[in-house]
This record gives structure tokens, C-alpha cells and sequence, in this order.
């Protein structure tokens, strides 16, 4: 079977409340165009992120029904214990509340000030263990995790080179412990492969190094080396497992992500010095050794969740599910960083939103409009999140990307939820010339927390004329489908490429039109950027000079003696004519304008493009993206404001015979 099904079923719901567009506005301007501010009723599908936010199995919820409270020898921490030291091969295990934790635990007790801790990527929450405890945490990713299209396997791998090169520079004694996560964080969760980690094991081990796996996406990494290194390709789960955990010297855990619980995490290693240091500071900041703080029925769905996270059927769903997002987006010309993660898509806001500058927050502005689309949220992770920071002389920092993040909770949403997710994309896709910049009104500290935003210009989305249309053409009347009604011949266009998946539907729309005898006297020569299509501007007569900044210019030949003629009447032109105007409304359908010419030099214009006897050109076609009208010249824009007109209906149309009086 293709489809791939959930792998469980569902007994216990929480209803998802639809909600209208207004009541959206309503709520983005009720929380400043502040996603993290808006109550989690008004969100459709919630995708800010995979942590904490899961569903648990029915498996978990009995267990932690059967917890043992005891105050002292609970059968909950013997369970967990069996559990963790069955994945991890850890003697000690230790339970924390969270992962920051477990992180802040290792850090207190092995960095000291001026040490160094190297890893591939850090989560925020182990910097800041790092830095808490006086050191400095180092990142070195290759260099391939930082290029959005490139598909290399393993963005997750750490710099070998740069590890040993930083390990010669400030000496193996300084660096009390290398983090590498698996997977890597960045980029929604790029793995890390076994023979990266036996490399960096062997490179830590020569120079009396521990290494530290912080294992929060352990389950989409073994997945990810199971589908992807030669040597591991179709080996069980739990073998590429113990084979990862075997190359560390410990594990951080923060369970709330593949360990599918909503809070808890722990520590495991085998080092007894450093299981006493942490057991103490434990004791005496977050609880007893026993617990860590958590009550023993979180104890039971942790150990049970770590069971249930290496199930294949679970992870392909998970993984496929993911994949299936990134495909649908990036088919349609989205970008995305490549190859999606094991947890999340980005969505790259510069490359989707070009005419907006990193100060006008493309990421916040993005995922704003994907709420106002669909009620979806997703992360900022961007200029709003990671701006605002100066540099020693007061000079305000540059953000190396604007990027929004759709992280996927486990178990929480059905693949209709992801279509759905897709589709309210998709469409903004296709409107995101209409998306505005915003602007910070207020800050606090940690200003994608606190920040109160509005859009510049007052609206987040632009109309999609913005002007206003005149009032005879109010007057013309509505015909039968808004798009003829919206299609217009216009002159601007925005900065935007059309992606080749609606370029290959524009040609569809003008392939599938009628003709004469089906003959299709007619073929589309369609330019971007080449030297033919610099040679078919110097063809546009003077005023046509606007069509050069289209994305897209398509000539239309027709060949009048492969077509019909009957009665005397050669069909070739009437054929393309229609095929033309598929085209246009085509476009119009994906939120384009398609502008036919015929002011240009036709023999000129059929030798730029090396168009044979008997074809002739018979129209030109500007394609794009509608841009600001306030950036043609004036006489060219007097032309886009000039009132539209139409003849009388009567003059145009009568019924049963020619009416000589209406129709002259
Ligand atoms: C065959 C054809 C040739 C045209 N040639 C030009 C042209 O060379 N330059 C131009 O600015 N507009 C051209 N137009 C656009 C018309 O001026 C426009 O369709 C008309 O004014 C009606 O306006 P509307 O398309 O916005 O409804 C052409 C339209 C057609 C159908």
C-alpha cells in the first residue's frame, strides 16, 4: 500500500475550534502579531514546536496510573533505571525535570571558568549550561550544515578538522567534555552519522576527552543512519541504537522530544566520580537522586516512552510525514532548507518573501500570515528571535537568516492535519506579494517573548489591487467567475520568480484549449533570463519597455498553415487567442498577471528566437508577480490608472439577429 497510515488509534480527542479569518485578524491584533501570545484555542494546528507537546500511548497512561509514590525505593525509578540502561548501556541513571537539567548537572559539576566545550550544535539551553559555569561553548558543524540546498546526509556531523585543530590551540585539559547532539538541532534536526561519532570518539578518547551525547532526537537519528549510512542500511533500530550510545561516555536527555513525554529527562553514564558530583548538587537543587524532581508517574511514561520511541512503524510515519511536507512545498518552488529534518521543516522567509528586508521581520511577517491563512503557528526564527543584539561599538548585529520553523509533535497530528498544513502554505505562496514587513512597537527582554509588533502599512496582507478600482469598472458589473473579474492587463511586477512548478501549469492551461479541428496552430517560446530574451527586448516598441522587468516573457507562434480554415477564414490566430487566454487566467489562478502585447517588431522578434517560416509571432506575454505601480514612470503608470472601459453591453451583444442600431 502508498498511503501511509497513522500507526495508532485514536480514543482520546481534543477538539480543534475552526476559526473564521476575522476572528484571526482579531486575535494577531489582540497579540501584536505575536504568535506566542496568542491563547492555544484560537490555533488550528499548532506547530511552534515538537517539545513537550506530544501524545502519550495508552501504554504510558496506564503505567503512570500504577506509579509507585513511595517516598523511598520506588518500583517507578527501577522501571526507568531497567529501561535506560537497556537503550543507553549507562550503569548510572540519573532523572532531572528536563533536559536543561540534566545539562546544567554535567556543566556544574565538569566546566570550570575558562574551559572549553566543543560540539556540533548547541541548543540554547546547553550554552547556557555552558556559559552559567564559566566556559565557552565552541560550534563546529561542517560547513555543508549551514548551505540551505545542499542535500548532503549527515548535516548533523561535527567538524573533525575543526575539533582537533581547537583541541591542539587551547590544549585537551581545558576541554572537559565534548557535546555532540544527535541529532543536531539546527536545520529541524539534521543526524548525526556512526562514523562521525567513532571518529570524533577516537579523537576525543587519544586526547583523554569525554564525549557526551545530548540525545533528545536519539530515535530520529537512528532512523536517519538506518535509511542513509551504507554500512547500517536496513539494521534494527535498536542495534544502530546501542552502537551510538557505545561511542559516548554518557547521555543528556531531555525526553520531552523522541522519549514522547510531556516533561522529564535524565542523566546516564558510567563514571562514578562524576555520578557523585551530580547526584549531590541534584540533591540539593532539584530533589532527591531518586526523582529528580519528577513524581514517579512521570518516572513510569518516561520509561515507557523510550521504549515506544524506537518503534519503526512510529518513526516512519514520523519521518515520512515530515518528508511529505517538505516534498509538497519544494515541488511548488517553496524554499525550504534541504533535506528537511527528522522534526521540523524551515522555510526559508528571505527567499519567500524577497521584496521584504531582514528589518522588516520576514520570519515574524511569514509566520503571522500563515497564521492569518490557516490558524497555523509555526516558530520565528529570525531577525525578531535573534536580532536586536549590538556588537562592542553599539553597531546593531546582522541575523545570518530569517527561517520559520514548523516543528511536528509526535502522535498529535493526522496526515489531513499535514495536507492541511501544506494547502494553507500553498496559498500563501501563491499571495506572498501581498505580505508586508512589521515593525517592533515595543520590546521587552527576550523580545520574541514580549515583543508587541504591527505590520508597516497598517495591514499584514495587501489587497490584491491595492489601489482602488475606478467606479466604471465597478460599474462593468460582476461576470461569472471572480477570476475573469480580477484578471487585468497591469505593468509592475514585484522581484518574485515564478517557480517552475506553476510555469509547467501555465503551459498545461494553454495546452488544454480549444482550436479549430484540434489542430493547435500554436507553440510557446517562453524566456527568462537568457540572451535570447535580451534580444527580444530590444523587439518591444518604445512604451513596452515595462515588460522587461517581467519574470517571465512567453512568445506566441502560430503557424496559419497548419491550421483550419473554413469559409474562408484562417483559424490560427482565433486558435491561439484562446489558447492565450488559458493562459491568463491561468496565471491569474496562481496569483499572477499575464499581460499580452502585440507592440513589438514581429520579424525582429522571430529572429531573436530563431522562430522558422511560415511561424509568425503573434503576441507577446509578460508574466509575474503584480508589483508597486508607484515604481513605473509616470506615463506608463497613467496607463495601469487610466478608468477600464468597455462598450455598452447592447453594442456588443444582442439576441436573435444583427441590430444594426445597437450594434454600429
Ligand atoms: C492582442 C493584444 C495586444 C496588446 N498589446 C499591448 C501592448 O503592446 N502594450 C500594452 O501595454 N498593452 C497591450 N495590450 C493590452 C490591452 O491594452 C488591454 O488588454 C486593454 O486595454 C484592456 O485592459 P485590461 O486587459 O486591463 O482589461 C494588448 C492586448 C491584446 C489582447
Amino acid at each position: 500500500m502508498r498511503t501511509i497510515i497513522e500507526p495508532f488509534r485514536i480514543w482520546t480527542v481534543r477538539p480543534i475550534r475552526p476559526t473564521s479569518p476575522e476572528e484571526r485578524l482579531a486575535a494577531l491584533e489582540a497579540a501584536g502579531y505575536n504568535l506566542l501570545k496568542i491563547p492555544a484555542r484560537d490555533v488550528t494546528v499548532d506547530l511552534v514546536t515538537d517539545s513537550g507537546t506530544g501524545a502519550m500511548s495508552s501504554q504510558q497512561w496506564a503505567a503512570m496510573m500504577t506509579a509507585d509514590e513511595a517516598y523511598a525505593g520506588s518500583e517507578s525509578l527501577f522501571r526507568l533505571e531497567d529501561a535506560a540502561r537497556e537503550l543507553f548501556g549507562y550503569r548510572h541513571v540519573i532523572p532531572t525535570h528536563q533536559g536543561r537539567a540534566a545539562k546544567r548537572l554535567v556543566c556544574a559539576a565538569l566546566v570550570e571558568q575558562g574551559s572549553t566545550v566543543p560540539g556540533n550544535t548547541h541548543l540554547e539551553t546547553t550554552r547556557s549550561a555552558v556559559r552559567s559555569a564559566g566556559g565557552e561553548a565552541v560550534e563546529l558543524p561542517i560547513p555543508e550544515a549551514s548551505a540551505n540546498d545542499s542535500f548532503h546526509p549527515f548535516k548533523g556531523n561535527i567538524d573533525l578538522d575543526r575539533l582537533r585543530q581547537l583541541i591542539e590551540r587551547v590544549g585537551a585539559k581545558s576541554i572537559p567534555v565534548v557535546f555532540i547532539a544527535v541529532s543536531s538541532p539546527a536545520g529541524g534536526g539534521q543526524p548525526v552519522s556512526l562514523e562521525n561519532l567513532r571518529a570524533a570518539r577516537e579523537l576525543t578518547a587519544r586526547h583523554g576527552i569525554r564525549l557526551f551525547l545530548d540525545c533528545a532526537y536519539f530515535a530520529e537519528n537512528a532512523y536517519f543512519v538506518q535509511q542513509r549510512e551504507e554500512r547500517w542500511r536496513g539494521r534494527p533500530l535498536h542495534e544502530v541504537a546501542r552502537e551510538m550510545f557505545r561511542l559516548g561516555d554518557g547521555v543528556m536527555l531531555s525526553a520531552r522530544k523522541d522519549g514522547i513525554v510531556n516533561t522529564g529527562g535524565l542523566l546516564a553514564f558510567d563514571e562514578d566520580d562524576l555520578a557523585q558530583k551530580v547526584r549531590r548538587t541534584l540533591v540539593r537543587t532539584e530533589g532527591l537522586a531518586t526523582h529528580g524532581g519528577l513524581a514517579a508517574r512521570d518516572l513510569e511514561g518516561m520509561a515507557i516512552g523510550l521504549q515506544e520511541a524506537l518503534d519503526p512503524n512510529h518513526l516512519a510515519h514520523r519521518l515520512e510525514s515530515v518528508e511529505h511536507v517538505a516534498r509538497s512545498l519544494a515541488r511548488e518552488g517553496v524554499p525550504i532548507v534541504q533535506p528537511p529534518g527528522g522534526h521540523a521543516v524551515l522555510v526559508d522567509a528571505r527567499a519567500f518573501l524577497p521584496h521584504l528586508d531582514p528589518v522588516d521581520l520576514p520570519a515574524q511577517a511569514l509566520a503571522c500570515a500563515l497564521y492569518l491563512v490557516g490558524g497555523i503557528r509555526a516558530a520565528e526564527l529570525g531577525s525578531l528571535k535573534l536580532g536586536g543584539r549590538t556588537d562592542a561599538q553599539g553597531k546593531p548585529l546582522p541575523v545570518s537568516h530569517d527561517l520559520v520553523r514548523f516543528s511536528f509533535p509526535r502522535r498529535t497530528y493526522t496526515r489531513s492535519h499535514i495536507d492541511y498544513v501544506i494547502e494553507a502554505t500553498l496559498e500563501l505562496w501563491s499571495n506572498r506579494h501581498r505580505v508586508s514587513g512589521l515593525e517592533i512597537v515595543e520590546e521587552g527582554e527576550r523580545r520574541h517573548l514580549t515583543a508587541v509588533l504591527c505590520p508597516k502599512g497598517g495591514r499584514l496582507m495587501q489587497e490584491e489591487h491595492a489601489r482602488e478600482l475606478p467606479p466604471d469598472l465597478r460599474a462593468l458589473g460582476p461576470c461569472s467567475h471572480p477570476l475573469l473579474e480580477r484578471r487585468r492587463s497591469t505593468r509592475a511586477f514585484a522581484e518574485l520568480l515564478v517557480s517552475d512548478a506553476a510555469i509547467d501549469r501555465l503551459i498545461q492551461s494553454f495546452r488544454w484549449a480549444p482550436s479549430c479541428a484540434n489542430k493547435q496552430p500554436w507553440r510557446l517560446i517562453l524566456t527568462r533570463r537568457s540572451p535570447e530574451r535580451d534580444a527580444l527586448h530590444r523587439t518591444l516598441i518604445e512604451g513596452n519597455e515595462w515588460a522587461r522587468t517581467a519574470p517571465l516573457l512567453a512568445a506566441v507562434a502560430m503557424n496559419p498553415a497548419r491550421a483550419s480554415t473554413v469559409n474562408g477564414i484562417n483559424y490560427a490566430a482565433f486558435d491561439c487567442g484562446l489558447a492565450v487566454e488559458n493562459l491568463i487566467i491561468a496565471a491569474v489562478a496562481e496569483g499572477l498577471v499575464a499581460h499580452p502585447m502585440a507592440g513589438y517588431d514581429e520579424p525582429a522578434a522571430r529572429a531573436a528566437l530563431a522562430v522558422p517560416e511560415p511561424w509568425r509571432i503573434v503576441a507577446l506575454v509578460a508574466v509575474g508577480f503584480p508589483g508597486d505601480s508607484g515604481r513605473l514612470d509616470a506615463a506608463t503608470r497613467a496607463k495601469d490608472d487610466r478608468p477600464r472601459q468597455r462598450q455598452p453591453t447592447a453594442q456588443i451583444a444582442c439576441f436573435e439577429r444583427w441590430r444594426e442600431e445597437e450594434g454600429k
